[in-house]
């Protein structure tokens, strides 16, 4: 059997997790590692294997590629992808897709168009506390979400940004702690809903970070279609990072969920669990715990797809429902994208 051919763009914080899932595929080959810092590159390189490359439009005419794994600063995921595309390259983007919604919705239509596929990575959705709560809300044993509220708070200091030449900036990373952290906690908590928004208010500030001008501090309230409320909290001004929190009101009883674990609770008493499994976690990775260990998961998932042989659940039309709401969140407020 062949093996996928693979390439990593941006060997930075993030790379870790997708090269150690790759050198535990035996079925992916890494071909190549990309970064214009080229000492970043060679570091990968010389840990996991690969060619270096500091140009990878250079690697697309060099190399013979079925996939890229994006860990790019998020003002490069959409152009990055849509050359990968159009060199009939599947892509699979770090969050968020893009900074403007509709950079995101172009590279949607480039890769239809050029018949490839695109996964976006939210990793979290595939721990199984957030699986047990989906799933109750999809079966009706929970049922419809009446009203919901979710609260990130984590911790980013000023060197978290003057040791980043993109991070806390409105052209590069597109915002703050909404764009880059509680893209994970309002995603979860709309993923659980399933119902589409119809009015999104916000308001954003920056409460203890003068070394950015972006928002640390964001807050608002999100209604759906089917009547659902779900209020937003994030910050990233506190001491550490705790677990992301989702309470759900239901139809047919409430989910407590906070990262590790989840806990449903029905009207009629009972009460099911679920938690992460360490050997689950540590099955393919044994980097840092970025809120579970299942980037490996989903990159597997992305692999199989290319491969034929399991359908992709985030692509990224999927992707494009958070995109919309963390664009919207930003439209609403005062900045340059506005
Ligand atoms: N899913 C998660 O939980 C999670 C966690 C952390 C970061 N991320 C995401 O991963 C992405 C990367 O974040 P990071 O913390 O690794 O950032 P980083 O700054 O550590 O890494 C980005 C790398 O991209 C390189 N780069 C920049 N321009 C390039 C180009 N034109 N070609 C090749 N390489 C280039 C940089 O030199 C750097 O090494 C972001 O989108 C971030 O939001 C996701």
């Amino acid at each position: 059997m062949e093996k996928l051919r693979v390439a990593v763009i941006g060997c930075g914080n993030i790379s870790v997790m997708h090269l150690d899932s790759i050198k535990a595929f035996d079925d992916v080959e890494l071909v190549a590692v990309c970064d214009i810092k080229e000492d970043r590159a060679i570091t990968a390189s010389q840990k996991y294997g690969g060619k270096v490359y500091t140009d990878y439009k250079k690697m697309f005419e060099c190399e013979k590629l079925d996939a890229v794994n994006l860990c790019l600063p998020h003002y490069l995921h959409v152009p990055v992808a849509i050359d990968a595309f159009r060199a009939g390259i599947n892509v699979l983007s770090e969050k968020p897709m893009s900074i403007k919604y509709e950079d995101a919705v172009k590279a949607v239509e480039t890769a239809k168009e050029c018949g490839v596929l695109y996964g976006v990575i939210f990793q979290c959705r595939y721990n199984a506390p957030s699986q047990l709560v989906k799933q109750r809300v999809m079966d009706g044993k929970l049922g419809p979400v009446k009203c919901g509220r979710t609260t990130l708070t984590w911790y980013r200091p000023d060197h978290y940004y003057d040791h980043s030449d993109w991070k806390g900036t409105w052209d590069k990373e597109g915002g703050g702690v909404i764009i880059d952290q509680a893209i994970h906690s309002i995603d979860l908590a709309n993923w659980m809903i399933g119902s589409k928004p119809v009015e999104i208010q916000s308001t954003l500030h920056n409460r203890n970070h003068d070394i950015m001008v972006v928002e640390d501090t964001g807050e608002g309230l999100i209604k759906y279609e089917n009547g659902a409320l779900l209020s937003f909290y994030a910050m990233n001004n506190y001491l550490c990072d705790e677990p992301i929190e989702i309470r759900l009101l239901c139809e047919n009883g409430k989910a407590i969920f906070s990262y590790g674990e989840a806990k449903v609770i029905y009207k009629d008493g009972s009460v099911e669990t679920a938690t992460n499994k360490p050997e689950d976690m540590f099955k393919y990775t044994g980097g840092k715990d970025y809120w579970g260990f299942q980037h490996a998961v989903q990159i597997r998932q992305f692999f199989n797809a290319v491969k034929g042989e399991e359908e992709l659940e985030i692509t990224g039309e999927e992707a494009l429902k958070i995109q919309n709401i963390i664009c919207q969140i930003y439209s609403n407020n005062d900045n340059p994208f506005k």
